[in-house]
């Protein structure tokens, strides 16, 4: 009696589980280090403590996710340079500390970089003046101390530009002028110096577009003195800074004890955390562990079995009382 409804569900869950299989496959060109979805050419490398990029990604692969590695190592300038038809890119979470000029240059398609949480001091000039179909840049949680001189200045589709938790005392004059389809900027966590007239460019441009109705806009708060930087006024930011040159590094030690640039930032990222998470933005903040995922596994086979269970169950009862 229960014959063919146990064989429909075993039939069910073992060809939901190939068909599984099929579309996120391990990577035969790659030796198996990463899953392929061959449907989407899409290839998954994040989580494998990876100290290099896997050789051999398809050359069709358009998304190509490396975050959560143990990337250091200055990547190979041309690691990229078979990978053209990229448009998502994620090198998050990894320990970069630079960048190679030129490493993203094939990628002429490319819509989404993603390369937060890094340990990047600075930029290479130039790196980002291919990426011309660019609409995200993801440069969170880096130790960013400057960026190069126009930077962003091809960067004409981009609508969102996160450059929370950095270094940046400012941004050199003119950097954001290209921006023109930006609708978000996230700029907390940064000791912006609004004591210097380094600061009134962004202070200026950003009262501009907080008046055009950009998102973000009073994201960027002063290192000292509680105001916004869109606030700031040539009165406020009237001395010279301390460096002229807005790509040279201010070593941080000279200007402010660092114990008070420590709590600034302590005291700021409560309320960015909160923005993340209400964006939907927050990722785990540590990797799962081999019991955790145990763990879950058990628990997600132990929840297929009470299904099966109870559905065989209903299905029993009710063909008993049809019988009856
Ligand atoms: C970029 O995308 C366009 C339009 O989809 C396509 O025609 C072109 O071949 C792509 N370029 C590369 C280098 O893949
Ligand atoms: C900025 O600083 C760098 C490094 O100290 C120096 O090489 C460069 O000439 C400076 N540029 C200007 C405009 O002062």
């Amino acid at each position: 009696m229960m014959g063919p409804v146990l064989a429909a569900c075993l039939l069910i869950i073992l060809s939901t589980a190939w068909i599984s299989q099929a579309n996120e496959a391990l990577c035969k060109k790659d030796g198996g280090v990463c899953s392929c979805n061959n449907n989407k050419n899409s290839v998954d490398c994040s989580y494998k403590k990876l100290t290099a990029i896997p050789s051999n990604i398809p050359v069709e692969t358009t998304e190509l996710r490396l975050n959560f590695n143990s990337l250091s190592n200055p990547l190979p300038p041309k690691a990229f340079h078979h990978l053209s038809k990229l448009t998502y890119l994620s090198l998050g979470e990894n320990q970069l500390q630079a960048l190679p000029i030129g490493v993203f240059d094939q990628l002429v398609n490319l819509t989404d970089l993603r390369l937060n949480r890094n340990q990047l001091k600075s930029l290479p000039p130039g790196i980002f003046d291919k990426l011309t179909k660019l609409t995200f840049l993801q440069l969170t949680d880096n130790k960013l101390h400057s960026l190069p001189e126009g930077v962003f200045d091809k960067l004409t589709k981009l609508t969102r530009l996160h450059l929370l938790n950095n270094q940046l005392r400012n941004v050199p004059h003119g950097a954001f002028d290209s921006l023109s389809s930006i609708s978000n900027v996230q700029l907390f966590g940064n000791p912006w110096d609004c004591t210097c007239n380094g600061i009134i460019y962004m202070a200026k441009w950003l009262k501009k577009k907080a008046d055009e109705g950009l998102g973000g806009v009073d994201t960027a708060g002063c290192e000292k003195g509680g105001k916004a930087v869109l606030e700031i006024t040539e009165k406020d930011a009237a001395s010279d800074c301390v460096s002229p040159n807005t790509t040279t590094a201010i070593p941080i030690g000279t200007m402010t004890p660092a114990s008070v640039i420590y709590d600034d930032i302590h005291e700021i990222k409560v309320p960015q955390e909160n923005f993340q998470k209400f964006l939907g933005y927050q990722e785990p903040d540590h990797l799962p562990t081999q019991p955790q995922c145990l763990m879950s596994i058990s628990g997600y086979l132990g929840l297929m079995m009470s299904l099966m269970l109870t559905s065989a169950a209903i299905l029993y009862v009710f063909h008993f009382l049809k019988k009856a």
